[in-house]
């Protein structure tokens, strides 16, 4: 298929330009909204040609997306110094290195929070938006790609848009989309998505075509996201989930096509959902944010009836079938915009059961999904505050090791709370599950040391725990002493006791 038939509104047409053309639109100091979803859906030609033009000229732009991009565009942004700030999620080394040498300002956000802040005039306003399309509809509608994330609301409300028109998308992703924007306060309706499956929106993003100002057409594809396949340790904690959620239908709290799952982005949660094709469950739906390469296996076993998502996030491996079959899915699956993929209230609504990982938690069940060693970004907290804070069970499952066995990832305190105890249910390690439900925090803390840590750091959390008890309290700890582990591996780099090291 031509652009030119892409573009169906044809007064349209006089606006395709290229990318350095377009590029131009975007001055120093501007707010940019770009689509993109942890990689999925970005534009692409646009920033990378804003990125060379900011190695000539001083050129810095605050940079707000769906979530993280791919196609090389934030290294090539940061490596041309041209983001001042950034939100609200990323995943991209030489800008997280940047962020953490106080370079960027990154704003770690609630990825359903930011265009409320847009539309309330808290944040913003957003002066260029860049907007990747598979077609225009007659109208002047844009028909999103792999991904919505939060590009309806950019486009809306956006002084000037530029969309990258991608013929390496297929057209059949035309129908996928549904796109609702919540009502105006005061006076906002509910949210009327009832069931995961529900379409309650338009298939395009609705805008007055006279704010598009550029079309760049382009035929660079998504980059594809890296996953390692499940591994024994993945493996045995999808094992001990599994169990649970039989145990849940053995209480008749559940069925066997248990609730709308969602799965967080990574390796882990993707095997834990890979898991479930060799389970007893069936009939399942996901509602979720990112669909990753287990969704399509899922379907694939016969065992998913519906997904909903924000973006299909795959690997190199699964992407160009994926696409090309993408008519076999598309009765099964709708992409939302991410405030509603994640909104508080359908979530709470449908008793989704949130699953996503942890970089370490503590003995108690807070949550650090952010911070390495409490200070130094990773990737950001992503949809998991929007899911663990309103799920029906808040799952978080990590690896009880990291860094071969320098790093417990249980933890006595953790140094940054994204989730707190309030906010989670279940923590889960290949070692075994607690279930942390209904109990206090020095039940809480039992569990999770007997059930969670791993072999070479229990004694150590017991002796922890026994020491924090002769202080009493609520939720007893030894303030002096509560991240010695994280002191010691900065120190020595490893976390264990110096006993277990061998030093006496
Ligand atoms: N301390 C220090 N580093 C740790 C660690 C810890 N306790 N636990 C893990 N890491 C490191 C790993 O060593 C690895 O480092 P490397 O990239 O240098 O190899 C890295 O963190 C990623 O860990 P990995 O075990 O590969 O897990 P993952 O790819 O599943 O990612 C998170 C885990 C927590 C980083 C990721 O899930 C995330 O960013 N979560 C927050 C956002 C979110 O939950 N979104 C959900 C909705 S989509």
């Amino acid at each position: 298929m031509m652009y030119r038939d892409r573009i169906r509104m044809k007064s349209l047409l006089d606006k395709v330009v290229d990318a350095d053309e377009a590029a131009l639109l975007i001055r120093d100091g501007m707010i940019v909204g770009v689509s993109g979803f942890t990689p999925a859906g970005e534009a692409k030609v646009v920033p990378l040609a804003l990125a060379e033009r900011a190695k000539r000229e001083s050129l810095k732009i605050t940079l707000m997306t769906g979530a993280s991009l791919g196609s090389d565009v934030e290294r090539m942004l940061t490596e041309a110094n041209a983001l001042s700030r950034r939100l609200p999620f990323q995943g991209e080394p030489t800008l997280r290195a940047a962020i953490n040498r106080g370079e960027v300002m990154f704003i770690d956000q609630h990825l359903s929070e930011t265009v409320e802040l847009l539309r309330s005039r808290q944040m913003g306003p957003i002066d260029v938006a860049v907007i990747e399309v598979v077609g225009i509809t007659e109208d002047g509608g844009l028909i999103p790609t792999t991904s919505i994330g939060n590009s309806a609301t950019f486009a809306i409300l956006a002084e000037q848009v530029i969309i990258e028109l991608n013929l390496t998308q297929p057209p059949a992703l035309e129908g996928l989309h549904d796109v609702y924007i919540p009502t105006r306060r005061p006076y906002r309706a509910p949210i009327p998505v009832m069931s995961a499956d529900a379409r309650v929106g338009l298939p395009y993003i609705p805008i007055d075509p006279a704010r598009i100002k550029a079309i760049v057409v382009t035929q660079k594809a998504d980059s594809c996201l890296s996953v390692l396949p499940p591994d024994d340790e993945t493996r045995a904690i999808a094992g001990h989930l599994t169990d649970l959620f039989k145990y849940e239908v053995s209480k008749g709290r559940l069925t066997n096509t248990l609730l709308p799952l969602q799965a967080g982005i990574g390796t882990i949660a993707n095997a834990v959902m890979h898991g479930l094709i060799d389970s007893p469950f069936h009939n399942l739906k996901m509602y979720s944010e990112v669909l990753q390469d287990s969704t399509f296996d899922l379907f694939d076993a016969g065992k998913l009836d519906f997904a909903s998502g924000s973006s299909m996030t795959l690997t190199t491996a699964r992407h160009a079938r994926i696409l090309n079959e993408i008519k076999h899915y598309q009765n099964r699956l709708v992409l939302r915009p991410q405030e509603i993929s994640n909104h508080p209230e359908v979530i709470r609504r449908l008793g989704v059961i949130g699953i996503n990982t942890a970089l370490e938690v503590d003995v108690y069940g807070n949550v650090n999904s952010t911070h390495v060693q409490g200070t130094h970004m990773m990737n950001g907290i992503g949809g998991s505050g929007d899911f663990a804070r309103n799920a029906y069970l808040s799952v978080f499952v990590t690896k009880s090791l990291a860094k071969n066995g320098a790093v417990s990832s249980i933890v006595p305190m953790v140094p940054h709370v994204d989730h707190s105890e309030h906010d989670v249910d279940l923590v889960v390690t290949e070692c075994g599950l607690a279930d942390l439900r209904g109990l206090a925090p020095r039940e809480r803390a039992v569990l999770i040391t007997e059930n969670c840590v791993h072999p070479s750091y229990r004694a150590q959390m017991r002796d922890y725990l026994r020491e924090a008890a002769k202080r009493g309290g609520q939720t007893p700890h030894v303030l002096e002493q509560a991240f010695a582990w994280h002191t010691r591996f900065r120190a020595t780099g490893s976390m264990l006791h110096e006993a277990a090291l061998g030093i006496s």
